[in-house]
Formats: structure tokens, C-alpha cells, sequence
């Protein structure tokens, strides 16, 4: 929506008219630009939960701060990653970090978005080799050995994660997992599966087993009764907004669904650079659009490129804009947006120039006032209704995100005007209209705003009792 001039001046007036309106008119709304205020937190701009990547180091003191002001959803950025879960002695247990993590979400109340259970990195060497230390063969007995690993592996991070905060979907941080990570091959191979250990052993069911372990295990056996497969089961990789890329990628999630795989969401990590136009971005999730799943952008950065210039963060301050634009433009498909790390120093990507939204003293970068510039303004409300008070009609107007579109309120009736200058963004406020009148008929209002936006609504007729006797 292109904003009025009068708006970026900063100057609307408004009118109300409160009369019979001839057509039926339901709650309408019309919007208004929002501001790119970096006292705006992210999460309240985004329709679709908005997570980032920590350790234990952002759970604490100014940068916990940060990410409980501007996030609903953390990913643990490695203490969730197959090797985490072993100390020395191969004994299953939860990293501590990964603890500190679920006990920081459960706290602050915030999603944990898990990474990853079945991954060809950051996993023990020993899942892929017999006792005594051999590569695994493709014999049936090896193929056993390691699906069994596999099962046991995912049991026992669902177990471990619901003794700590509760069966899943009761209360337990955790909604969602990346069950297999990276698992498309960056080469043309036939099937389109990159060639790792769980590929030579098992073939392409490796993928199958891992969902259907990972439904079993946090959607079944660790989740609380009635509830509907409460952990949302992600596969996840890189490159997808390159297009031969995604062309594996689609065809192996469309495997998976045609096999009843239970696979709920498709992962994005886009980890891109500025010269990508954000139409790739864009093209990635729509591949996925018609398929029955939801999708999510899982490790969002744009490095800048070095040396860090001025110049340079302002147009990355520009791409988080366009590429939140995409976002937002498909929000009916994203379950989350999730940026990888909080502060730019934290950035796995860092020696490639600033890639992440804050500055080291956690202070907004441009990055982050462009992505809170692309959500599309709050809409602007209005609802009305009539009722009465000490046997009088007082009609009530409540408004809700008229701050920046209305702070007059003129009326032309019986119900007189208003100043609406205590309307603050955001909020919904409620008017109470007094008027003399004991009975009035149906009717509406209109809020009509400079440029010529309207929203309307109605009220029912109303007539009072006799006031009560004073
Ligand atoms: C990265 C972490 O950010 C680093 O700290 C670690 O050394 C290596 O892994 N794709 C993924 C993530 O799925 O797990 C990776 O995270 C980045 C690429």
C-alpha cells in the first residue's frame, strides 16, 4: 500500500460522521503505514513466529534481554546437533547449554525450535561403525545397527527434552524439529541425495525412518494425551533459493508425502548474500506453496561483504527489508522466520562481513529497522455499539490502531465529537458517545481519514428503560 504524503508528513486529520449508514457494513479496516522504530519489537510486526540461533551466551543478562524483547522462538545454533547429546563415554544426557537453552524458553515464554536430529556433520563417528570401530557395511545385520541407532538417538533427546519441561504439547517450549538436515546433494546424483554415511548404509529410507521415529517419539510416546502431533516435523537445507537445488529438493518432499511420510514442514536456511535478488527468495517458498506443508526460514543472514561500510549496512538494511517483504507477502505459509545468531561478532558467517541484525553492543542495525519496516502497517479498526447508561444511549466507538490515522474525532450528530488524541498505536481504545436520547435506531459510524480511507460499522437499535430515579 503506497503511503499518503500527508502521512509521511506526519499530519492526518479525520473526520467521523455517525449517521444510518444504507448498506450493511461489517468491521472494515483499512491500513496505515507502521513505523520502522527500532523500539517496535520484531515479534510483534510478524505474523509468523520469529526465532534466532543462541548458545547459552544469550540467555543471560543484556543479550537474553534482547532476545526475549525481539523473538518468540530459539534454535540452540549447535547444543541440539547429534553430537551434543554424548559426553566422552557416549552416554546420552542433555548438553548443558542445550539445558540452559529449553530453560531460558521455558522461563521467558518462548518457542524452541530443535536442530537437528539426523545430520551428516556434528554426529559421533562411532553411530557409523560396528564395536570394533569398522565402517558399518550395507549388510542387513549393519543396516539393523543403524536404524536401531537412529531410534534410539531420536527416543532418546524426545525423552530426555519432555523429563526436563513436560510431555510435548503440554507446556514443553519444543514445537518443532528439523528431523534430517542437508540431506539434497549439491551435485546432479540421480535420486538428488547427498552422498553421507547415513546414505551409504541405508539409502533414502534413512530419511523415512527419521520422520516416522521422530512422529513416534514426539508425537506419540513423549506427547500428552489429546493432543494432535504437538512437535511440527521439519526437514531443512541449504541453497533452496537456487533452482536445480530446490528441483531435488521438491522431488524428494514430494517422495516423502507420496509415501505417507510424516513431514510437516519444509526449512529454508538461506543463508544468502546481497547480489541474491530476493525474488530467488521468494520463488523458494512458492515452489512449496500447493504442497501440504508449512515451511520456515530457519537461518536467515546476509553478510555484507568487507569492509563493513556505512554504505554497506545500509543496504543490508535494505535486502532484510525486501526479503522480510517476502516474508510477510507469504505469511500463510511460514511457521517461523528464524535469523542465525543475535549479534554480528556471534555470526558463524562474521569474517564475511555483519551478517545478522544487531551490532555487538546489541544496538539495532539498519538490518533490523528494515525488517521491521516491512511489515505492512497494523490495520486501522473501528467497532461501534449501543447500550445504555442510567436509562441514556451512550454509544460506544472502539478503535483500535487509529493513532496514526486519527487523533481528531468529529462527529456531526447527537452524539457530539470526540478527541481520540489518547489513541496510542497498537492499542485498542474504547469511546463512550453520550447523547440525551433514551431510544436511537440502527445506524453506523465512519471514520473517514485524510486521503480518503474509510472504516465503518454498525450498531443495533437500542432504547432504554426509564433512567433510574436519582
Ligand atoms: C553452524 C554453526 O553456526 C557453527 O557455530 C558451527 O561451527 C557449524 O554449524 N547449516 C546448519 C547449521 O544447518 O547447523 C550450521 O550451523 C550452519 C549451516
Amino acid at each position: 500500500m503506497t503511503v499518503p504524503a500527508a502521512r509521511r508528513a506526519g499530519r492526518w486529520t479525520t473526520s467521523i460522521a455517525i449517521g444510518v449508514l444504507a448498506s450493511a457494513l461489517a468491521l472494515s479496516a483499512v491500513t496505515a503505514a507502521s513505523a520502522a522504530d527500532p523500539e517496535t519489537r520484531l515479534k510483534d510486526t510478524a505474523p509468523f513466529r520469529v526465532g534466532v540461533a543462541i548458545d547459552q551466551r544469550e540467555t543471560s543478562g543484556d543479550p537474553g534481554r534482547v532476545v526475549t524483547e525481539h523473538f518468540d522462538q530459539v534454535t540452540a545454533e549447535n547444543h541440539m546437533k547429534p553430537d551434543a547429546w554424548y559426553d566422552g563415554q557416549r552416554t546420552l544426557r542433555i548438553h548443558p547449554q542445550a539445558a540452559a537453552i529449553v530453560d531460558f524458553a521455558d522461563e521467558r515464554g518462548l518457542d524452541v525450535y530443535g536442530h537437528t536430529l539426523v545430520w551428516h556433520n556434528q554426529t559421533p563417528a562411532w553411530f557409523f561403525q560396528t564395536a570394533s570401530g569398522q565402517p558399518l557395511s550395507t549388510s542387513d545385520a549393519d543396516r539393523s545397527i543403524l536404524r536401531e541407532r537412529m531410534r534410539t538417538h531420536i527416543f532418546g533427546v524426545a525423552r530426555l527434552l519432555s523429563e526436563r519441561d513436560g510431555l510435548f504439547g503440554a507446556g514443553n517450549p519444543l514445537t518443532a524439529f528439523d528431523v534430517v538436515n542437508e540431506v539434497i546433494s549439491d551435485g546432479p546424483e540421480a535420486d538428488g541425495l547427498r552422498r553421507s554415511e547415513w546414505y551409504r548404509v541405508l539409502g533414502e529410507e534413512f530419511i523415512d525412518l527419521a520422520f516416522r521415529y521422530a512422529d513416534e517419539a514426539f508425537n506419540e510416546t513423549y506427547a500428552a494425551p489429546d493432543t494432535d502431533r504437538p512437535v511440527v516435523l521439519f526437514i531443512n537445507d541449504y541453497s533452496t533459493e537456487w533452482d536445480a537445488k530446490r528441483a531435488r529438493y521438491l522431488a524428494l518432499v514430494d517422495r516423502l508425502l507420496a509415501r505417507g511420510v510424516p513431514v510437516d514442514g519444509v526449512g529454508h536456511q538461506f543463508h544468502v548474500s546481497m547480489s541474491l535478488n530476493v525474488a530467488a527468495l521468494a520463488r523458494a517458498i512458492d515452489a512449496f506453496a500447493d504442497r501440504p506443508v508449512t515451511q520456515a526460514v530457519t537461518e536467515f543472514d546476509v553478510p555484507t561483504g568487507t569492509p563493513v561500510t556505512t554504505a554497506a549496512l545500509d543496504a543490508q538494511g535494505a535486502y532484510y527489508r525486501a526479503a522480510f517483504e517476502v516474508f510477510h507477502a507469504r505469511k500463510d505459509h511460514l511457521y517461523s522466520v528464524s535469523v542465525w545468531g543475535l549479534n554480528d561478532s556471534r555470526s558463524w558467517r562474521a569474517a564475511d562481513g555483519a551478517p545478522l541484525m544487531f551490532f555487538d553492543d546489541l544496538t539495532a542495525k539498519p538490518a533490523l529497522v528494515g525488517a521491521l519496516a516491512a511489515a505492512p502497517a497494523p490495520a486501522v479498526a473501528v467497532a461501534a455499539s449501543s447500550r445504555c447508561v442510567g436509562g441514556r444511549v451512550v454509544l460506544v466507538v472502539t478503535s483500535t490502531n487509529l493513532a496514526d490515522a486519527a487523533k481528531t474525532l468529529q462527529t456531526s450528530s447527537a452524539f457530539g465529537g470526540r478527541d481520540f488524541s489518547d489513541v496510542a498505536s497498537g492499542r485498542s481504545v474504547a469511546h463512550a458517545l453520550s447523547t440525551r436520547a433514551v431510544s436511537i435506531p440502527a445506524g453506523g459510524v465512519t471514520v473517514t481519514a485524510e486521503g480518503g480511507a474509510t472504516v465503518s460499522a454498525l450498531y443495533p437499535a437500542v432504547t432504554c428503560s426509564a433512567a433510574a430515579p436519582r
